[in-house]
């Protein structure tokens, strides 16, 4: 009846569950908005890209922008697998979780000075670098700490990628990465840069992906690209591809594996390279909710409109990206006729809707809804704008629940001012 039910969402006796937990008992427990994620979706999904690659030389290391509660974190270290850090920020975080400098690479296409020397100084396996200036100062700052790094070049494959324009990053012009010919010359005067050691290439092309093909066509260009580089004397021993890889938000297929799974095999068959993997949405989207209790119903002009607590301040994507999250009914009254409704939240912004024209069995004040799939870019991108907390985050295993993020205080909010 559910198309989450994949995910560990479903309706028993016409109320919504993550696992084997009512979601109001939830809601009711620790007020709303609240985030809810199930361990069950997330180690599913792990286990199905896993599959989709296990006859591939490769690794994976979750992007923690995604979905950076240390919990989480904790979770996929449990997993084994590596960690893509953006910052020094997000570095301290799986510090904390326990995870190992060794085990996490870094992006980010400006880091701050901090960013790189505490990179350096804790020994992350790679950085990343996305200009020549950045490039320089990974060198210097190395040499200031006498070691030498391992880094790779975030090289702008220039493609056209369709996805929302707001993230698709592989376009010649755009800010990231760096320029295939520019790059070349890096790799090829290696030599210049005596604290670092060039080892591996980096091309992620964007984000919420469901075609392989730009996936598909970068790893075909790559193949000659590299074997440049090689003739230069560097050797590629890892081949980044980035995550990207799209998760259905309503019930469609996901990013299909198996075309670049065999390309991938095709191209670089053998074990002297190994392919690097970045997903964070693939792992953490669908495992996520935002319930959300409802203030106010009201009829203005020909719309009715549902008024809840959550808003953007929680979840921007759909002020954002006009991003399409479906919306549940916690409680279903299958004997009741739908009712089309816009949703929307209490921040004072024209844009501070949460869906449009929605079907939902009838809904009254102290109502709860779920807005679904909001486990990626949904807690990490949430903001304070009218001085509104950020919500709880609990993780779901079972029939068991924890919180994994203490509601925001309106002291925590002010301090420091
Ligand atoms: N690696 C790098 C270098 C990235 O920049 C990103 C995402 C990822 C991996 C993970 O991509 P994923 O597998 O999650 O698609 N806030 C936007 C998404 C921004 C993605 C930024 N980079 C959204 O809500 O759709």
């Amino acid at each position: 009846m559910n198309q989450f039910s994949n995910d560990f969402y479903t309706y028993h006796n016409n109320e919504l569950y993550c696992e084997e937990v009512r979601l109001s008992d939830i809601a009711e427990k620790y007020g709303t908005p609240v985030y809810v994620y199930s361990k069950k979706s997330m180690l599913k999904r792990l286990k199905t890209f896993r599959e989709a690659f296990r006859e591939l030389e490769h690794r994976i290391f979750y992007a923690v922008k995604s979905n950076s509660n240390i919990s989480i974190i904790r979770l996929f270290h449990a997993e084994g697998l590596g960690f893509d850090v953006n910052s020094y920020g997000e570095m301290t975080r799986a510090l904390k979780a326990g995870v190992l400098p060794r085990d996490m690479i870094m992006s980010g296409v400006a880091k701050s000075d901090t960013d790189i020397k505490e990179a350096l100084k804790a020994g992350v396996a790679i950085l990343k670098a996305e200009s020549k200036e950045e490039v320089e100062l990974i060198n210097h700052y190395a040499g200031e700490l006498r070691m030498v790094q391992e880094i790779a070049l975030r090289v702008n494959p220039d493609i056209i990628v369709p996805t929302h324009p707001h993230i698709s990053t592989a376009a010649s012009g755009n800010k990231f990465g760096i320029d295939a010919e520019e790059a070349l010359q890096i790799y090829n005067s290696a030599g210049l840069y005596q604290n670092l050691k060039f080892t591996g290439i980096d091309v992620h092309l964007g984000s919420h992906i469901f075609d392989t093909v730009p996936y598909v066509t970068v790893v075909r260009k790559l193949r000659d690209y590299i074997e440049s580089i090689e003739r230069g004397g560097v050797f590629i021993k890892h081949i980044d591809l980035g995550g990207g890889y799209g998760v259905s938000y309503t019930g469609g297929d996901d990013f299909p594996f198996g075309e670049l799974s065999s390309e991938l095999k095709n191209l670089f068959p053998g074990k002297e390279r190994t392919i690097y993997f970045e997903p964070g949405r693939y792992l953490t989207a669908n495992a996520g909710v935002l319930v959300s209790k409802v203030l106010f119903t009201k009829r203005n002009g020909p719309k009715d409109i549902v008024l809840i607590d959550g808003s953007m301040s929680e979840l921007m994507r759909p002020a954002l990206y006009g991003a399409y999250h479906e919306i549940y009914n916690n409680v279903v009254s299958p004997g009741e006729e739908m009712m089309v409704y816009d949703i929307a939240g209490p921040v004072c912004e024209s844009s501070d809707y949460l869906a449009k024209e929605r079907k939902l069995y009838p809904v009254k004040r102290g109502d709860y809804l779920s807005v679904m799939s909001t486990g990626s870019y949904g807690y990490v991108m949430a903001s304070n704008y009218n001085t509104r907390p950020r919500p709880y985050e609990i993780l779901v295993d079972g029939n068991q629940y924890k919180v994994i993020k203490e509601r925001e205080t309106y002291e925590s909010l002010m301090s420091g001012e």
